[in-house]
């Protein structure tokens, strides 16, 4: 699963955690690998062995400067391909330093955030995924990252799991997952939420995916459509009503216990307004308040996600844990750091689960027959989709019905 995962561009940080050029480089853990990223004198950002290849000081201490980052134990210098460009405590005439190069991977800025490609070599490299919050202006979207304490899995399992909304995060004041709604339908469905608890699932596969459709009765002639994408190998978009704000959560591993959480929210649009950032900003949806410096959610693990029992007993909310993200952490983080999958009980409600795992299980055979770079990373422009939710007639075909919410511009 690990060499699948290098095959895809992974997000690894925020744009603004290496704010300008010469700015201090970060640690980074990325698919069980300890690295460094800095972003050098040009603006462009390399992603470098934690461990100096001279004799393994940790590059992190290293001075960021002209071009490159000069290790502080001997001062050996690597620019962001990895290339030993300075090498001050060998003789001039010396060409060691030709013979030497750090570990590098290829990076780049899009939508806010920095994206690595960890897989093979540059001819295989495929082009970043298409999507559609990447392109937008930045005053168009939202992009908050997570440290989570979890195996990346149970993240993505959670989020295409729409049968949990009507429990995990439902509310006396119903409450659409999303937390952001337009007006007409913010009570409504909700509500059809809350009335239908047993959602039907159905599930097609898609170029770089699976479209997941959640059914619930609406009105006597039509069902509310909650519809998700799940697209490889670890992303999702959570549904949303036509016209609001659509949110994207990507899980990438940092090791086997370890996540980062990215969510962006966007208006395909326009701006969003400021009642929408500041709704963001009270963190009680999908994003969520964390230390800035770690990333760790400021409800945790360690607090018990600040849990308020009399809230909880009120039915205010189900769980007494204020925040959806905060919700989905805890019951993620409580599955154990990598869940034992041999002791569940899979139902009918878990069909969207069991339809991602099969896609990614089928991705890795393919790959370990053909070693060839997986199909969706080589469809970058597949990504160009949305989530919606809706309610349709019922004797429409819902992916027929949903198809025009479902596509990104250009
Ligand atoms: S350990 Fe880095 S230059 Fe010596
Ligand atoms: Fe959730």
């Amino acid at each position: 699963m690990g060499q699948l995962m290098r095959c895809f561009w992974q997000p690894f940080a925020l744009s603004s955690e290496l704010p300008h050029a010469d700015s201090d480089p970060i640690r980074v853990k990325l698919l069980g690998e300890e690295l460094v990223a800095f972003r050098d004198t040009r603006g462009q950002v390399g992603l470098i062995q934690n461990n100096c290849p001279h004799r393994g000081a940790s590059l992190f201490f290293g001075r960021n400067e002209e071009a490159g980052l000069r290790c502080v134990y001997h001062g050996w210098k690597f620019d962001v391909d990895g290339t030993c460009v300075d090498m001050p405590n060998e003789p001039a005439e010396s060409d060691f330093r030709n013979k030497v190069t750090a570990a590098t991977y290829p990076t780049v800025d899009r939508g806010g955030v920095v994206w690595a490609y960890l897989g093979p070599g540059s001819a295989k490299r495929p082009a970043p995924p298409e999507l559609e919050w990447t392109h937008v202006p930045e005053s168009h979207r939202i992009v908050t990252k997570r440290v989570q304490f979890c195996n990346y899995l149970q993240n993505v399992e959670g989020e295409v799991d729409s049968s949990h909304v009507s429990f995990l995060h439902s509310r006396n004041s119903a409450a659409d997952s999303a937390g952001i709604r337009s007006d007409d339908l913010r009570t409504t469905l909700p509500n059809y939420m809350a009335r239908d608890r047993a959602p039907r699932f159905f599930v097609l596969p898609t170029e770089y995916g699976v479209l997941i459709g959640a059914r619930r009765d609406a009105e006597s002639d039509s069902y509310y459509w909650r519809i998700t994408q799940f697209l490889m190998p670890s992303y999702t978009m959570i549904p949303s009503p036509t016209g609001a704000p659509v949110s994207f959560t990507g899980a990438t591993p940092m090791d086997d216990q370890h996540m980062m959480g990215f969510t962006a929210t966007w208006h395909p649009d326009r701006p969003l307004t400021a009642a929408e950032r500041a709704q963001i900003e009270s963190w009680t949806g999908v994003h969520t308040e964390v230390d800035p410096k770690t990333f760790k959610p400021l409800r945790n693990r360690d607090n018990d996600y600040l849990i308020d029992r009399s809230v909880q007993r009120s039915g205010e909310s189900y769980t007494g844990i204020r925040g959806i993200r905060e919700e989905d952490l805890a019951v993620q983080e409580s599955m154990g750091d990598v869940c034992d999958r041999t002791t569940e009980h899979l139902g009918s409600a878990d069909l969207a689960v069991i339809a991602m795992r099969r896609r990614l299980l089928e991705a890795v055979r393919t790959f370990q027959e053909r070693r060839e770079t997986p199909y969706e990373a080589r469809n970058p422009d597949a990504y160009r989709v949305r989530s919606a939710a809706l309610v349709l007639p019922r004797d429409v075909e819902w992916h027929t019905g949903a198809a025009h919410a479902l596509i990104a511009s250009k």
